[in-house]
């Protein structure tokens, strides 16, 4: 196998991995220990250039042994073995593994089932407690339509979240493809905005549309949900009488509010599955906080941007740009 072709296979790992000759020469680095070691390939020439709890591991190690260290402030398990040739040892290969990363995807992995648990037993809880107590004879007739509101109304509230748990999951799926095709831009959000003119208009919210017709090669079903629910929550987080102003053009959609802002501390967080600023106020609309999750995966799937900007009280700026062609 050519050098290159092996290089671009180590390039594809995640893990971290650096040979060296029995002179400590580097024989070769790959792509994800140069980003852990801080350092790039060409300035990674001997084990001495290496960051010093690294080369400290080094002295005296045998094949197999390994350590945990404190790199950059990233928690990285070292990994020591021999490269052998006819048994002779020939060099020394060093593996690098990001356990911080793993530990992370681990508790939100975590996180998330505990989550979907609680969300789904809440409107469980409350629908066979209303449905027990018409069994039971216990609610009156004039009880049983509100009842069955109720049981309607948490039925759905289920249903929307499944329905965005398999969006998500679909979309971290990445052999599944949607259909592509050219959707305007521009034409999505005037069917968005007339589908949620009902909700809008409840709030006392005015929508208003500005730019021009623009293309986007995408599944219609994504950039619609992209579009719905940046909208939604304008619409949602906003003040009585607000206004969302959406502009469209030359494939960039921006999204602005004059609503209740996001504070600061919770701005990289609102985009994680689940989190809700103010639990109470989301719940209270019918808020999973899976909404912005979606939107952060379809924009990753399209390689667009996503730009946030949002001042408390006075209200947010979302702006989603797809790449140029
Ligand atoms: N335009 C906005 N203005 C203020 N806060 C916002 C805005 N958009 C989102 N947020 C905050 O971010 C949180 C997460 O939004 P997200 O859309 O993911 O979930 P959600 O609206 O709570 O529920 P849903 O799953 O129905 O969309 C919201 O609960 C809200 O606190
Ligand atoms: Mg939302």
């Amino acid at each position: 196998m050519n050098e290159t072709i092996l290089a671009g296979i180590l390039n594809t790992l995640e893990d971290g991995v650096a040979a060296f000759d029995l002179d400590g020469h580097t024989l070769c680095c790959n792509a994800a220990a140069c980003r852990l070691l801080h350092m790039d390939a060409k300035s990674l020439r001997h084990v001495f250039d290496l960051p010093t709890p690294v080369r400290a591991f080094f002295g005296g190690v045998r094949s197999g042994d390994s350590t945990t260290v404190e790199l950059y402030g990233q928690a990285v398990r070292l990994l020591y073995h021999d490269i052998t040739e006819n048994g002779l040892r020939v060099g020394a290969v060093l593996t690098l593994v990001d356990i911080g990363e793993r530990d992370r995807v681990e508790r939100i992995r975590r996180e998330f089932t505990a989550n979907v648990s609680h969300e789904l037993k809440t409107p469980l809880t409350s629908i066979s407690g209303y449905a027990e107590m018409i069994e039971n004879g216990m609610a009156k007739d004039a009880d049983i339509t509100a009842f069955a509101e109720r049981i309607r109304r948490e039925s759905n509230r289920m249903l929307a979240l499944v329905s965005d748990i398999i969006t998500l999951s679909e979309l971290e799926e990445r052999g599944i493809r949607e259909q592509e095709e050219t959707v305007d831009l521009y034409a999505l959000v005037q069917e968005n905005i007339e589908t949620l003119k009902g909700a809008a208009m409840v709030r006392g919210v005015t929508v208003q549309l500005s730019g021009e017709p623009t293309e986007v090669e995408a599944s219609r079903v994504l950039l619609n949900e992209l579009v719905y629910n940046l909208l939604d929550n304008a619409i949602r987080y906003n003040r009585s009488n607000g206004t969302v102003s959406v502009r469209v053009h030359n494939r960039t959609l921006t999204v602005r509010d004059t609503g209740i802002g996001i504070p600061r501390a919770n701005r990289d967080r609102i985009f994680e599955r689940f989190y809700r600023v103010d639990k109470s106020r989301s719940k209270a609309t019918g808020g999973t906080g899976l909404g912005l999750a979606i939107v952060k995966h379809i924009c990753e799937r399209y390689h667009a941007s996503l730009k946030l900007e949002s001042a408390e009280g006075i209200g947010t700026e979302i702006t989603v740009a797809f790449p140029r062609e």
